[in-house]
């Protein structure tokens, strides 16, 4: 009888040690099966994102900086008197419209710099965020954020009312999506928003924060596909292998990576009219020195405030062409601008108000590279405001023709910056009347 227990002991322990085992290789083999499945997405996007590289970045610059001149006049630059002020050209192009709520899409028409092609969710139809729930991670429920970024076709999300978003696990969003939130006070917090081999993403209006590291498991990223994700970062956005997007008009502070990191060959990128605080590393563009695909990253990074509580990297570069244009700095405890393998930095019509500290007045830092080698990365600064002591350290440019000062359009100057960035973050739009 004793035998026979055992026996059956036995028998329960062979099928438990065998479940055991069906689950480890069939999770090995999904983890497997989603590898390949990330490197056949990262390499479609390779050639959207190499589509999407200029071979001339100058142009891109001095269109930007002609249509900041166009776009502001002594007027336009006026003291605030209401309802609706747009100091700058991609504001001018949707703002004080009273008809904004109604034309939603006028807005993929808005943006410059790099990132001028993105039309996001332009072409689909509008999807209305009703549920601020975020449970499922393989069905999201119908009315959810989540539910709404998956979707394969184009979508323009909106949201019924004001919401604070809790991320349960990095959120991943499609192709030609656009999140706007004019009209509501959203809050999207708790995990990272991830834009990992897709084309045509414009976020605008919201407030990330407090996006938090997660274990992963499994999540769907298309009506399609769902699998087994490895720990994300808590980035508050994370754009890897991905191109076309824009980043407007949002408020971040405090996540527990980067606020914005651009990776793994991403390119045509604008991020403008955005409030930043409370962090420490910015934005990384270019995470490694060994991804040399990050040579076609071409970025604007245009009418931010980067504000209180920051210390470093807005931005940290690698590799490719940086665009800084008409932001206003007027904190870091570090440094403002930085990078390494020589990235190209042309930082036009910026204010930088240094710190207090003697140590951290320089604007700019080169990482881990003795100045023999980086005295050939070209680092411009013109028309930038330097206060409390800031300064540029410049360098490169004697040996490249294309990359003379007098091959660019000037910026429009630093001293209009208070004006340019003034309305910087997530605005709160008021359905039928300007903005
Ligand atoms: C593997 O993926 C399938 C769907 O593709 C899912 O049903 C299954 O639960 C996954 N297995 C594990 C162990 O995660
Ligand atoms: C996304 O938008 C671009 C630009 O309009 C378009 O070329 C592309 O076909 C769209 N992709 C999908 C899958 O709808
Ligand atoms: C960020 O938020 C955490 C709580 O999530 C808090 O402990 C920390 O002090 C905040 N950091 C800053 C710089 O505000
Ligand atoms: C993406 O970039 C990260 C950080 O640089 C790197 O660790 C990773 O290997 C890259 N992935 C691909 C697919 O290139
Ligand atoms: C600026 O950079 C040069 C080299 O390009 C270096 O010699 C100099 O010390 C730097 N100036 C400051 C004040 O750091």
């Amino acid at each position: 009888m004793a035998g026979s227990v055992t026996g059956s002991r036995r028998l329960c322990i062979l099928f438990y040690v065998l479940a055991v085992v069906v689950v480890v290789v069939t999770a090995a083999h999904n983890a497997t099966v989603d590898e390949e499945y990330w490197e056949k997405r990262a390499e479609e996007a390779r050639s959207f994102n190499r589509a999407a590289y200029v071979s001339d970045p100058v142009a891109t610059l001095n269109s930007f900086n002609a249509d900041v001149l166009r776009a502001t006049t002594r007027r336009s630059l006026a003291k605030y008197t209401g309802p609706c002020m747009a100091t700058n050209p991609i504001d001018r192009c949707w703002r004080c419209r009273g008809d904004w709520a109604t034309d939603r899409k006028r807005l993929a028409q808005c943006v410059r710099g790099f990132g001028h092609r993105t039309v996001g969710g332009a072409a689909g139809k509008i999807y209305v965020v009703t549920d601020a729930s975020d449970d499922e991670m393989i069905m999201p429920r119908k009315g959810t954020l989540r539910y709404g970024v998956i979707q394969d076709r184009p979508m323009w999300i909106v949201f019924a009312r004001d919401m604070i978003i809790q991320l349960r696990q990095e959120l991943i969003v499609n192709h030609n999506k656009t999140i706007d939130g004019r009209g509501a006070q959203v809050h999207i917090t708790g995990a990272q928003i991830t834009l990992q081999g897709v084309q045509h993403v414009i976020i605008h209006n919201v407030h990330i924060h407090h996006s938090a590291q997660h274990g992963g498991g499994m999540i769907r990223d298309s009506k399609h596909h769902y699998g087994l994700r490895t720990r994300s970062d808590g980035d508050g956005i994370s754009i890897m292998s991905s191109s076309n997007i824009w980043i407007d008009h949002v408020s971040m502070s405090n996540c527990s990576d980067g606020l914005i990191d651009a990776v793994n060959g991403s390119t045509a990128i604008t991020i403008s009219n955005g409030h930043f605080t409370k962090h420490d590393h910015v934005m990384l563009f270019g995470a490694s020195n060994g991804d040399a695909q990050d040579a076609v990253m071409q970025v604007t990074v245009a009418f931010n405030h980067f504000g209180k509580g920051l210390v470093q990297r807005m931005p940290r570069c690698r590799f490719g062409f940086f665009h800084v244009v008409n932001n206003d700095y007027t904190h870091w405890l570090m440094y403002a601008i930085g990078g390494n393998m020589n990235p190209t930095i042309i930082s036009q019509g910026n204010r930088f108000i240094a710190p207090n500290d003697v140590n951290a007045k320089e604007v700019t830092k080169r990482e881990y590279t003795p100045y023999d080698e980086y005295k050939e990365w070209v680092w411009k600064s013109q028309g930038d405001v330097m206060m409390n002591g800031a300064f540029f350290n410049e360098s490169g440019g004697q040996n490249e023709r294309n990359y003379d000062q007098l091959d660019f359009i000037p910026a429009k100057h630093g001293k209009y910056v208070g004006q340019l960035t003034q309305f910087a973050g997530a605005l709160n739009c008021r359905v039928g009347m300007p903005c």
